[in-house]
């Protein structure tokens, strides 16, 4: 039964409540939300990359013994190897899962930038399935002498395909020189070129966010130790926004902290796009000079920390300047004249090294306030460690008046049903939370349903907990390096998970003001079961258990373990096969690793008509 109290109001509700945190892991951006169809189209993939990368990576040849080069013939200084193609020659690119998918009917746009040795070249370009079968007429086009040039054509598709690949070939002698080969759907996102892939976006937008986090988390400030005294084009630069902006050819690429190559073809200039194209606040986050995510080092270096200052609010002018100032005009030269609006930065992500990055985010913040006073800067605390980092980062960010404090947390659903009164004991006078990110760890229902609970505890303490995004957005299902995800996809198609219908729920229905409401028929504190839903429950961090039960939904008791014997297994529980606890099952001891159980079983039996209990010992 729940009461609500018509007469009193709560918080308000801010529309920016609900919003996304795109980061480039799983292959959100090339392979993914970045629609460009052909793989490492710069070759430039590289062994810092990836191990198993060569610079022909995602290319086969065709004939001609096509090389990858980089010397003085090269594109320009950022984009430093192309392909040299030994005529007659050809190569062909697969693209990105099982391949290049077209639509029938639809067209594709495809470009290269081109020189030759002779004084013309013919250069013809199939789009084919494996076995070489046309999909489209063929494009043909003649490069002309030795000067770098961009040359053009759009296929119609004939045939669908999600197989398809794209055969560059040069007629005639010589040798010709290749860069940027490239292939992109003309239906994109709201038709931008260099867009967004439709059906990912869609689901974006169909969201409805408040605000669009970005470029990512780990992502952003690994490798920063490098910033721009390491050559442009050098792996694991720090993400750089500069790096990012201007032609496409001209962007360099760079080893993602998650293991693969990316191109910024997907730069700032598109998401901030993207954040206007869907209707929602855009939320970029800067590296400061400290790196998190198990690198933990601090940079000393007093004029590569005022750049990277400069840089950030030469981003506020990008983002915000008029038309005539220097960045503003980068900005309108790309497309966007008018002001993209930005109102909340963040520095750094997950800081692991709470003193150094304080006292460099300080730095970062003085100077922005000094020259944008209206620009919120938003602090973090690092991953919730429930002490430590967290708690020293927390009290500087406090101690400072910092306005926003970024949290991040991947628990169990367990943790997310028992802490939904997390924020209701937050100082009401102290730095505001964004929940930069946060997701229960797996992607079933009982995952979503943790997470929509959890998140009535959010609104409910609206007036702290003012921005919250489940993490991460995306996963190309062929190129995963975290799991859970909201939205999972390949080349063809896309889905979302339990737990993007929950976003999806709570973002289309903010509500304007929390209105006081209780609640009876729910277990109080006291009596609440540590419960899992089997089939998958990891439960049980800290503390030691001694009595584990597992009761259908009527209380039946099924089994009962005391740990007092050595079991490995609970056999046929209730005649419903082998139940598996792995992980450290006998908490005799008081050792964290021995005491996170993870069962699993029968997987038919993942209906929720079973919970576990443990007691935890004394
Ligand atoms: O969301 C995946 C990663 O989780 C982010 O990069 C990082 O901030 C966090 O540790």
């Amino acid at each position: 039964r729940v009461t609500v109290d018509t007469s009193a109001t709560g918080p308000e509700i801010s529309d920016h409540m609900y919003g996304i945190f795109f980061e480039d892991i799983n292959r959100a951006a090339d392979g993914g939300l970045y629609a460009e169809l052909v793989q490492n189209r710069s070759f430039e993939y590289d062994p810092a990359d990836n191990a198993a990368y060569t610079p022909l990576t995602g290319w086969a040849p065709r004939s001609g013994d096509p090389r990858v080069v980089d010397d003085d013939g090269r594109l320009n200084e950022r984009n430093r190897r192309y392909l040299r193609l030994a005529l007659p020659g050809g190569i062909i690119n697969a693209g990105y899962n099982s391949g290049i998918r077209v639509e029938k009917g639809k067209k594709y746009d495809f470009s290269v930038w081109a020189r030759t040795d002779q004084a013309t070249t013919p250069l013809t370009v199939s789009l084919t399935d494996p076995a070489g079968a046309a999909l489209a007429d063929p494009l043909r086009l003649t490069v002309r002498g030795a000067t770098w040039t961009r040359y053009s054509g759009t296929f119609t598709a004939r045939t669908a395909s999600i197989t398809g690949r794209l055969l560059v070939s040069g007629a005639g002698a010589g040798t010709l020189a290749l860069d940027m080969v490239s292939l992109f759907p003309r239906d994109t996102y709201k038709n931008r070129p260099n867009g967004m892939r439709r059906d990912l976006a869609e689901k974006i937008a169909a969201l409805n966010p408040g605000f669009v986090r970005f470029p990512g988390g780990c992502l952003v400030n690994t490798g920063s130790h490098h910033g721009y005294e390491a050559p442009d084009w050098e792996r694991r630069r720090s993400y750089q926004w500069k790096d990012t902006i201007g032609p496409v050819e001209e962007r360099a690429t760079n080893a993602n902290f998650w293991g693969y190559n990316q191109s910024y073809g997907l730069g700032y200039y598109e998401y901030f796009q993207f954040a206007e194209d869907v209707g929602a606040m855009a939320l970029p986050v800067v590296p400061a000079l400290v790196t998190g995510c198990g690198q933990n080092q601090a940079t000393d270096d007093p004029a590569l920390l005022a750049r990277h200052i400069q840089d950030t609010l030469d981003l506020i002018e990008f983002a915000n300047g008029p038309a005539d100032s220097e960045w503003g005009a980068v900005r309108a030269r790309m497309g966007h004249p008018e002001p993209f609006g930005l109102t909340h930065l963040a520095v750094g992500n997950e800081e692991n090294l709470p003193d150094q990055f304080f006292s460099r985010f300080t730095r970062f913040r003085d100077a922005i306030e000094a020259e944008y006073p209206d620009i919120t800067v938003i602090g973090n605390s690092g991953p919730d460690d429930t002490g430590g980092t967290f708690d020293r980062l927390w009290q500087l960010n406090r101690d400072a008046g910092v306005a926003m404090v970024d949290e991040h947390y991947y628990n169990s659903p367990t943790w997310f049903l028992q802490n939904n009164e997390r924020y209701d004991s937050y100082d009401r006078q102290g730095p505001k939370v964004f929940l930069g990110e946060y997701a229960s760890q797996d992607n079933r229902f009982y995952n979503a349903l943790s997470e929509a609970a959890y998140m009535t505890g959010l609104e409910r303490n609206a007036d702290v907990v003012r921005l919250a995004s489940y993490a991460p957005l995306l996963a190309n299902e062929d190129y995963v390096q975290w799991r859970p995800d909201m939205i999972w996809f390949n080349n063809h198609a896309s889905w979302g998970s339990a737990s993007y219908e929950a976003q999806r729920l709570f973002m289309n229905n903010v509500g304007d003001q929390v209105v006081p409401s209780t609640a009876t028929g729910t277990p109080s504190q006291e009596d609440r079961p540590i419960t899992g839903a089997v089939g998958l429950s990891t439960w049980g961090t800290a503390a030691s258990y001694d009595d584990v039960r597992v009761t259908s939904a009527d209380g039946t008791e099924l089994f009962a373990d005391d740990f007092s014997g050595t079991d490995a297994n609970w056999t046929n529980i209730a005649g419903r096969g082998t139940w598996a606890v792995t992980g450290g099952a006998y908490a005799q001891s008081d050792t964290a690793a021995e005491n996170t159980m993870v069962m699993a079983g029968d997987p038919a039996w993942q209906d929720y008509d079973v919970s576990v209990k443990a007691t935890k010992q004394s």
